[in-house]
């Protein structure tokens, strides 16, 4: 039996429990949170039915969301190293216990992270949109890995990766993986437009004494590039903020549930109202908290999540009912 015609689309909670079929009705699917591997989860949604994709996967060498992960085999450098750069696939890597995010090389989590949304392209209207936040990551043979926290705090529990040198993979190279990833992403056809630049005024100081503090985050959209022509999307450029520039100013918030990671409602907002009709559906599919889906609740749309750690389904889901 294809994956595909497995039902794995299983809702937790109370009243939004539900099994899924492919193509069951979008209907059936709105305001709820389906827990599973985004991967095999777009697989399974109506052609076509999704406006706006607005989400924050895992960034490359961060977190590991108290996920279970094949240390042992990931980080044995000799037998990565026999493997290459070039990854067998995010399904291959998947196989051997691996979680995304946490690659032995940041040009495997590229390639895993670009096969992800190429998976998301049937689902997603031809007008459609899709925004993606992703922050960069600092080179280190080994770095510090902690469920929720944050890099260079030496005072919560930590898992030790270890990544193979080589190449631009020298010790203190700021990666540029943001712009790696966009780059895969624009040949593997999507169309780049905007490359939103997140600056946050009250980004923690890290202990560093010899380069600045990393402020920003990237905050890209793109759009599915058509057979023909230009492509044509739905933009309502009313809701935007007032200079409607590609830079913003947006504090980073506290997390929520053991969340660290939550999306700040403010920069999210513009994009879900720009980007999506009013009754539209907005897909997370890397949701945490739920933040993003509550937001176009919020905003009048309808909305959907993805969510491959259990224990954050429960509150994120709660949240929406309320
Ligand atoms: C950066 S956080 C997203 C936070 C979210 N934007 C919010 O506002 O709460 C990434 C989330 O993706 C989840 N995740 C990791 N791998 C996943 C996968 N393969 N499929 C779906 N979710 C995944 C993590 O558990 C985590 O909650």
């Amino acid at each position: 039996m294809a994956l595909d015609d497995v039902p794995i689309l299983f809702f937790l909670a109370h009243s939004w429990v539900v099994t899924l079929w492919p193509n069951t009705s979008i209907e059936k699917l709105l305001n709820k949170i389906a827990e599973g591997d985004a991967y095999d989860l777009f697989g399974l949604l109506p052609s076509e039915s999704v406006d706006l994709i607005i989400t924050s996967p895992p960034y490359w060498g961060h977190r590991d969301y108290d996920l279970k992960h094949n240390w042992k085999l990931f980080n044995e450098i000799s037998s990565v190293k026999k493997i290459g750069t070039k990854t067998p696939g995010y399904q291959w890597y998947r196989s051997q216990g691996g979680i995304l995010g946490l690659e032995p090389y940041p040009e495997w989590y590229v390639t895993h992270l670009t096969e992800i949304f190429r998976r998301a392209v049937p689902c997603l209207k031809p007008g459609g949109s899709l925004w993606i936040n992703i922050g960069d990551t600092y080179f280190a043979r080994w770095s510090s890995i902690r469920n929720n926290g944050r890099q260079g705090f030496a005072d919560r529990e930590r898992k030790r990766r270890k990544t193979p040198m080589g190449g631009f993979r020298a010790e203190k190279q700021l990666l540029l993986v943001p712009s790696r990833f966009a780059i895969a992403m624009q040949d593997d056809k999507w169309i780049l437009r905007n490359d939103l630049i997140w600056h946050k005024p009250n980004a923690l100081p890290l202990p560093e004494s010899d380069r600045l503090n990393l402020a920003h985050e990237h905050f890209f959209h793109f759009v599915k590039k058509p057979k023909y022509g230009r492509a044509r999307y739905y933009y309502d450029t009313t809701p935007l903020e007032s200079r409607q520039t590609d830079v913003v100013s947006i504090f980073v918030e506290p997390g929520e549930d053991g969340h660290t990671a939550t999306f700040p409602k403010l920069l999210i907002k513009p994009r879900i109202l720009s980007c999506s009709p009013p009754g539209g559906v907005v897909l997370d599919p890397f949701c945490g908290t739920g933040r993003a889906l509550e937001v176009a609740l919020e905003s009048g749309r309808r909305a959907l999540g993805f969510e491959l750690q259990s224990k954050f389904i429960e509150p994120a889901g709660q949240r929406l009912h309320k």
